[in-house]
């Protein structure tokens, strides 16, 4: 298939985590697709697949140029603020990026005539669940701006529908984990908060130890249980999400976990068996608003997506974050120490 015959799909945040390994799985499929993002936590490393559009979801001329430049079939949307702590501290700054950001995306979609978008959400909707395995008919109820930022852009879709028949899948992701396995690409966030590189971290000795925050909680070790989905798991769905909006799909949302909970002490377990190397371990109190277990039910993408992990054990998961945690040190250590012909 040449270019000309290929469909392209703009991908906000597409130099970011998850965006660049969606991005990857795109262009295997046959898309083109373009990246566009600020670059306020992305990389141009990570933007491989296609062009990048450097650029802000918040700058409608820059979207308007991006979208009439690249002229794509649908859209898929990541870029967003994703720290929950700093969105309790600064709200302002997630409801402006996430909410108004999003709506002035699908607006200029909408003016495009682009009625095809996939939007990251999260389980952080669902706040405290009464209840696991989280399904999607669970109340949503988020308890930090961030997860309210994600509901109200989900609340958007539905109207988004039901005014201009945009239609739209909402792919509500547990902890995304892992890196590509081809090592290619993998997370790179400054500051990190995400546990498996924090550990990894820890197992390297690029950090002193790993804190456990809360060790009373009502679980099997009384450690916090989440539900660790690799990160090209959660790439994949993106695709078939799109395929299915290529098919007639309306408007409709999906969680995308492994249906497994894992507890923090096991993470690190399985990290120690992984790397082979001890994980210095400090205990802290519980932090505000974590809930004991969120873990996914996700029934119906299996289901109505056809979707399956394909890398679902947690040390397999560890695995392919580790590998990229080698490669990333090699890398920058050698960029640190530049050879005479670098200068
Ligand atoms: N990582 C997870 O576990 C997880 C879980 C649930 C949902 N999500 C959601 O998935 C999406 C991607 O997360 P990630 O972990 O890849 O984060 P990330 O920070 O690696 O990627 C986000 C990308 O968006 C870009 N961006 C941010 N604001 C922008 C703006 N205004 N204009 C253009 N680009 C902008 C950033 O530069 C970055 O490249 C986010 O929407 C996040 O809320 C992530």
């Amino acid at each position: 298939m040449n270019n000309a015959e290929k469909k392209t799909i703009l991908v906000t945040g597409g130099a970011g985590y998850i965006g660049s390994h969606t991005c990857k799985i795109l262009a295997q499929e046959g898309y083109r697709p373009v990246a566009f993002d600020n670059l306020s936590s992305g990389h141009t490393w990570a933007a491989k697949w296609g062009p990048l559009e450097r650029g802000d979801i918040l700058d409608r001329a820059a979207l308007d140029q991006a979208i009439e430049k690249h002229r794509p079939s649908a859209c898929l949307h990541f870029a967003a603020f994703a720290y929950v702590g700093e969105s309790v501290t600064d709200p302002g700054k997630y409801y402006r990026n996430n909410v108004v950001g999003s709506l002035t995306l699908l607006e200029a979609l909408r003016d495009h005539g682009i009625d095809q978008f996939v939007l990251s959400s999260t389980c952080a909707t669902y706040g405290v669940p009464d209840k696991v395995p989280i399904d999607e008919t669970l109340t949503q109820a988020p308890i930090n701006p961030y997860g309210a930022s994600k509901l109200m852009v989900e609340r958007m879709l539905a109207d988004f529908y039901a005014a201009y028949r945009l239609r739209s899948v909402a792919l509500r992701y547990f902890n995304a984990a892992g890196a590509d396995p081809e090592v290619e690409i993998g997370e790179d966030h400054d500051p990190e908060t995400h546990l498996v590189p924090l550990v990894l971290d820890a197992a390297s000795g690029d950090r002193e130890d790993i804190t456990v925050f809360g060790t009373d909680y009502d679980t099997p070790d009384g450690t916090c249980v989440r539900d660790y989905i690799h990160v090209s798991d959660l790439a994949r769905a993106h695709v078939l999400a799109l395929q299915a909006l290529e098919q007639g799909q309306t408007h409709r949302a999906f969680n995308l976990g492994n249906g497994q909970g894992y507890s923090v002490r096991e993470v690190i377990a399985s990290v120690e068996r992984v790397t082979g190397r001890p994980v210095p371990v400090q205990f802290g109190e519980r932090r505000p608003g974590d809930p004991a277990r969120l873990i996914s039910n996700s029934v119906r993408a299996a289901s109505e997506l056809g979707w399956k992990p394909q890398i679902s054990t947690l040390d397999d998961i560890v695995f392919t974050a580790w590998e990229w945690h080698k490669r990333r040190a090699q890398e920058k250590s050698r960029r640190s120490f530049p050879s005479p012909s670098d200068s």
